[in-house]
């Protein structure tokens, strides 16, 4: 649409897509204090784009970019795999330029997204969860199918060029000219690494002495994981994106999901900034890095998008104690632990072994329950894909002697019900009413399986105690 003149003067956006970028960057002082920071330390805040992320300086670059091409005539239709930020930036463009957007995504992505991109006026494809990659119903088919038939624009964010030219065009400039061209280190997680990359490649355009920090959450492959699950969201891949260059990154540093969860929630608290579990995971990086840089230095990290996304999770005491990464308690579940002489490590049966072997293991040790898990230790939760149960398998064979050599996860039960290392013991006496064990989370992962016997064997040490000892709110306890 042609400039009205009438907006001649005026700090009138002419439309919400002219309010995307130029975000703000914003000094973390606070933060700096409590950890004694010498170098100057800043955040971009990608909150303030309309969207409320990062995600909608791509969006419009894809678009614009598709429009060029010729890719996406007037009127057409976008069909992206997305549930996530990138949908919502591409809803917004999609909505002032006149296109419609379909999403597609899997069965178990939470409602609330589903109904933040209806909102938008999007289309919403669900698809089954459980169902191999190749399956006419999977996601991956329904997202080609849908192209195909509609005629579609497939933005394709991990393989667009325009995804990190977005940043080359609009964020390195900005904290260019925001920090007079004296911007020292760059710290940004990276899913697509169009945000690193871009931002990168124009920041080392200008002063090659900048460093480049990717953040990265810890079993992603661009810290050197193989791609294991961790509890972040947004962030680490398990393959390598078109716009992985690293080349232009000095260093890549791996955070935990609790220290990502930690500092994201201690952003939030003492600099009254809400962040989410990939902004908490860049700042615990880029404290790394500031804490290393001179008094002269200007470190800026960059938060992707708000916490209000991850009430859920991050925010939620009851999510985060059930993952093990708080304490709710003085005396809890890690106590119970603690009595338990000379078994450290967690055991445990991967889903291809045999039931025989499960059945030795369970035997040598003197158990009767064991997850089964995906891997080697460490373990993520999501790694865990059921449980051997001595009384199911007793009957199993019983009912059929074939089943001693089959594979585990053929004859598997549900996962066991899980614990955080800091929840109260009496949570644990409630769950082992109806359940024979419990899987105990510490820092998200899996620590140990607890059972009846282990509780009476902490009572009966406890037992020497102060009778209030055994109350969870014991003063002093
Ligand atoms: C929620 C979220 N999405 C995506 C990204 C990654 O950005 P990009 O895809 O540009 O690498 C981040 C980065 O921190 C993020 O937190």
């Amino acid at each position: 649409m042609a400039a009205d003149p009438r907006l001649d003067g005026t700090s009138i956006a002419p439309s919400v897509l002219d309010l995307i970028g130029n975000t703000p960057l914003v000094r973390l002082t606070r933060l700096s204090e409590v950890e004694q920071i010498p170098s100057v330390l800043a955040m971009k805040m990608e909150t303030t784009n309309p969207g409320g992320s990062s995600k909608d300086r791509p969006a419009l670059e894809m678009i614009l970019a598709a429009e060029r091409d010729g890719l996406l005539p007037p009127g057409g239709t976008i069909v992206e795999p997305t549930s996530g930020n990138t949908g919502v930036g591409l809803a917004i463009v999609a909505a002032q330029r006149g296109y419609r957007c379909v999403f597609v995504m899997t069965d178990k992505v939470a409602p609330e997204k589903v109904s933040l991109l209806q909102a938008y006026g999007a289309e919403v494809v669900v698809c089954p969860v459980a169902v191999e990659p190749d399956d006419p119903q999977s996601y991956y088919s329904v997202a080609a199918r849908l192209t195909e038939e509609l005629a579609a624009f497939r933005p394709n964010q991990y393989a667009n060029p325009a995804n990190p030219a977005a940043h080359v065009r609009t964020t390195g400039p900005e904290l260019w000219e925001q920090t007079a061209g004296r911007i020292t280190h760059f710290v940004a997680g990276a899913g697509t690494c169009g945000s690193l990359t871009g931002t990168a490649r124009y920041l080392k355009s200008r002063n090659p002495d900048v460093r480049i920090i990717a953040a990265d959450p810890e079993g992603s492959v661009f810290s050197g994981g193989s791609g294991r699950p961790y509890l972040v969201e947004g962030v680490g891949e398990d393959f390598f994106p078109a716009a992985w260059e690293p080349d232009l990154y000095d260093e890549v540093i791996a955070i935990s999901d609790e220290e990502s969860f930690l500092t994201a929630r201690r952003v939030s608290e003492i600099e009254g900034i809400l962040i989410g579990g990939s902004g908490g995971m860049a700042v615990a990086a880029a404290i790394q890095v500031a804490k290393r840089a001179g008094p002269d230095d200007i470190v800026v990290v960059f938060n992707p998008d708000s916490g209000r996304g991850y009430l859920s999770r991050v925010f939620n005491d009851e999510w985060m104690a059930n993952y093990g990464f708080t304490r709710e308690c003085e005396r809890c579940v890690g106590a119970v632990l603690d009595t338990r002489a000379g078994m450290a490590e967690l055991l445990y049966v991967n889903p291809d072994q045999t039931v025989r072997e499960a059945i030795a293991l369970m035997r040598a040790n003197g158990v009767s329950q064991l997850p089964v898990c995906k891997n080697t230790p460490p373990f993520a939760a999501a790694e865990v894909s059921g449980a051997i149960d001595e009384l199911e398998v007793m009957e199993a064979i019983a009912g059929d002697p074939g089943v001693m050599t089959m594979a585990v996860e053929k004859v598997m039960g549900p996962k066991l019900p899980t614990i955080g290392v800091g929840q109260p013991i009496e949570r644990a006496v409630q769950m082992l009413e109806v359940a024979p064990a419990l899987l105990v989370l510490s820092g998200g992962r899996p620590l140990a399986v607890i059972t009846r016997t282990d509780i009476l064997t902490y009572f009966e040490a406890a037992a020497d105690l102060p009778a209030d000892a055994l109350s969870p709110e014991a003063p002093g306890a």
